[in-house]
């Protein structure tokens, strides 16, 4: 449960100025330019974590700038066949363009696909839900298999969904986004049920499954249900965002488990990094921490 006064510096996190978020956030950004990305892949493959890298980018304007995000995709899977990194990468819809015209997210999306590298298409806030699962579905009719979805246990449509998407490649995660009430569970361990009721359908459904969390019961339970399946670890995955428990990530990795860290990088760094601050349960002290040592560093 978080204090009141981490609830409070939550809200008032987009008032704290940039430069602050910025340091405060580097944990969870491998860096600007693509060489970081690099060299975290290459760090992480060291100590037995897979990778799907992340080019930051959801808030653009023209289709212009998603192409220039696809390119830096495409620069992405060069790198990673370049280097012989076990790694894939996810996208966002809304970055190749999905506001601006659903046609031309598609096309973005399918030039990325063409490479034949696994692409996991995250899933963004509600209004982008059937959008997002129809791109998906039409693609893969298409023949376009190297691609996954994510379902955000926090809708409350998502166990429905999961039902429609048997044999897939899913992440399962509890969804980050604020959504209406009528559209989304609340309380903590109405998600967790969701997430559980989720994981059950998905994996009787055959999918390939992402379980992508930081919470210490539902790696538990995720690793009883694939355990009680009889699943071999090839056949599923954890995943974990990059700076988030890396303790519980290695204790993944040493019970033997494909683990994969998500690794976001490029210079639209804002919008990611608020989310991550806000979710940081220890976010009033890491804030206060900062404020601290920049005002001392002044003296
Ligand atoms: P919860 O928030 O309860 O966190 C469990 C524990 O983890 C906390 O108590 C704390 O110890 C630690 N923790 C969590 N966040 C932290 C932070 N920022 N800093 C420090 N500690 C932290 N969402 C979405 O809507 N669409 C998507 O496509 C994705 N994709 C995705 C990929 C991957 C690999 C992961 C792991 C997550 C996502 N998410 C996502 C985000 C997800 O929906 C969710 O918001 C976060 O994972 C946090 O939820 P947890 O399940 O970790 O539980």
């Amino acid at each position: 449960m978080s204090s009141l006064l981490d609830r409070a510096v939550v809200t008032l996190l987009p008032a704290v100025p940039k430069p602050v978020v910025r340091r405060l956030s580097s944990r969870y950004i491998a860096g600007s330019e693509l060489e970081d990305a690099r060299r975290v892949v290459t760090r992480l493959k060291a100590k037995g974590k897979l990778a799907t890298v992340d080019v930051l980018g959801e808030e653009i304007t023209s289709a212009e700038e998603a192409a220039a995000i696809t390119r830096a995709y495409l620069d992405v899977l060069d790198m990673l066949d370049a280097d012989g990194l076990d790694a894939n990468v996810s996208v966002k819809l809304t970055g190749l363009g999905l506001m601006l015209d659903p046609a031309l997210a598609r096309e973005n999306l399918k030039s990325i696909a063409a490479r034949g590298t696994f692409v996991r298409i995250d899933m963004e806030d509600s209004s982008t839900t059937d959008a997002t699962l129809e791109l998906y579905r039409s693609l893969l009719a298409e023949g376009y298999e190297n691609l996954g979805v994510v379902l955000q246990a926090a809708l409350r449509r998502t166990v429905e969904d999961a039902r429609s998407l048997a044999g897939a490649n899913v992440r399962l995660c509890k969804g980050i986004y604020v959504e209406p009430p009528e559209l989304a569970y609340r309380g903590f361990e109405e998600i967790r049920d969701s997430y559980l009721r989720t994981l059950d359908v998905l994996l009787d459904g055959g999918c390939y499954i992402g379980v992508a969390t930081h919470d210490e019961h539902l790696v538990e339970r995720g690793i009883a249900a694939v355990r009680e399946r009889g699943l071999d670890p090839s056949a599923y995955e954890l995943q974990m965002l990059l700076g988030v428990r890396p303790d519980l990530a290695d204790r993944i990795v040493a019970d033997g488990h494909r683990l994969r860290v998500y690794v976001p990088f490029g210079r639209q760094w804002y919008e990611y990094s608020l989310r991550r601050l806000q979710e940081n349960p220890k976010i009033a002290g890491y804030v206060a921490g900062d404020l601290g040592r920049s005002l001392l560093r002044r003296r």
